[in-house]
């Protein structure tokens, strides 16, 4: 049985201070009224995850960074390295998302190492696709995620699949409140596994967890989720309130 998982990502959101309350918020409500059937992940900034590692020792809830770069350590002012994050106690990281493909020229070589980096420190990396709205209305959405997918992870091995998960996340249904329709998704999430499939085998597809992303609110997630290779979600806007967060995890079945 593959994963279910719900991860939040909190982008450029929360001053440290801010992001404490948040996760301890968040920690207290999956401790009190979590009944695990999803691992829930919170992401926020860089800056916070050193504080929110402390704050959640013990709990079930796991941290995820943003983003990391594709080297151990060297000439590289303002990144950091997979390694600096794993040391913090962070155990997932978001790669590839469409902000960082379009607004820092992430290209999908760069994704390429920058997965391999993660991996090679046991990080799980939570691998994001997806087609602009443009691609979508010209018909080219499935070449375009297929390019991403290929490029981005099929120089992994199989054994490094274990610690991929895939978010398909539609750049025109991020942060617009126009959510992909649940067969939309499901279409894209059945595309993904085969791509995986022929590649790295039936058995190896059938483990990886396929998130969608992209305006998942809680009074559309359960929809979502019910779908057959939908296996959660990235939460963007509504990962940065606890209840409406914990309300998307609780549509998880
Ligand atoms: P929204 O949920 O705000 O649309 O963001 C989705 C997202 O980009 C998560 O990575």
């Amino acid at each position: 049985m593959r994963k279910k998982i719900v991860a939040g990502n909190w982008k450029m959101n929360k001053t440290l201070v801010e992001s404490q309350a948040l996760i301890t918020e968040i920690r207290g409500i999956v401790r009190d009224e979590n009944t695990n059937k999803a691992e829930v992940i919170v992401c926020p900034t860089f800056l916070a995850l050193p504080s929110a590692s402390k704050l959640l020792d013990g709990s079930t809830v796991k941290l995820g960074a943003q983003n990391c770069h594709f080297e151990e350590s060297g000439a590289y002012t303002g990144e950091l390295s997979a390694s600096m994050l794993k040391s913090v106690g962070v155990s997932h990281v978001i790669i590839g998302h469409s902000e960082r493909r379009q607004y820092f020229h992430e290209t999908n070589e760069m994704l390429a190492k920058k997965t391999t980096a993660a991996v090679n420190q046991a990080l799980t990396v939570l691998f994001c696709v997806g087609e602009t709205l443009q691609e979508r209305e010209s018909g080219s959405h499935f070449d375009i995620i297929k390019s991403q997918i290929s490029e981005g992870l099929f120089h992994l091995s199989a054994k490094d699949m274990s610690l991929i998960v895939v978010a398909y996340e539609p750049v025109w249904a991020i942060g617009t409140g126009l959510t992909a329709s649940s067969e939309q998704a499901e279409e894209v999430h059945a595309f993904i596994r085969t791509l995986l499939a022929e590649k790295f085998g039936e058995a190896i597809s059938e483990e990886v967890s396929i998130l969608y992303g992209g305006s998942v609110k809680p009074d559309n997630a359960a929809e979502l989720f019910s779908q057959k290779n939908i296996d959660g979600g990235l939460i963007g806007g509504a990962a940065l309130k606890a209840r409406d967060f914990f309300d998307i995890i609780k549509a998880i079945k």
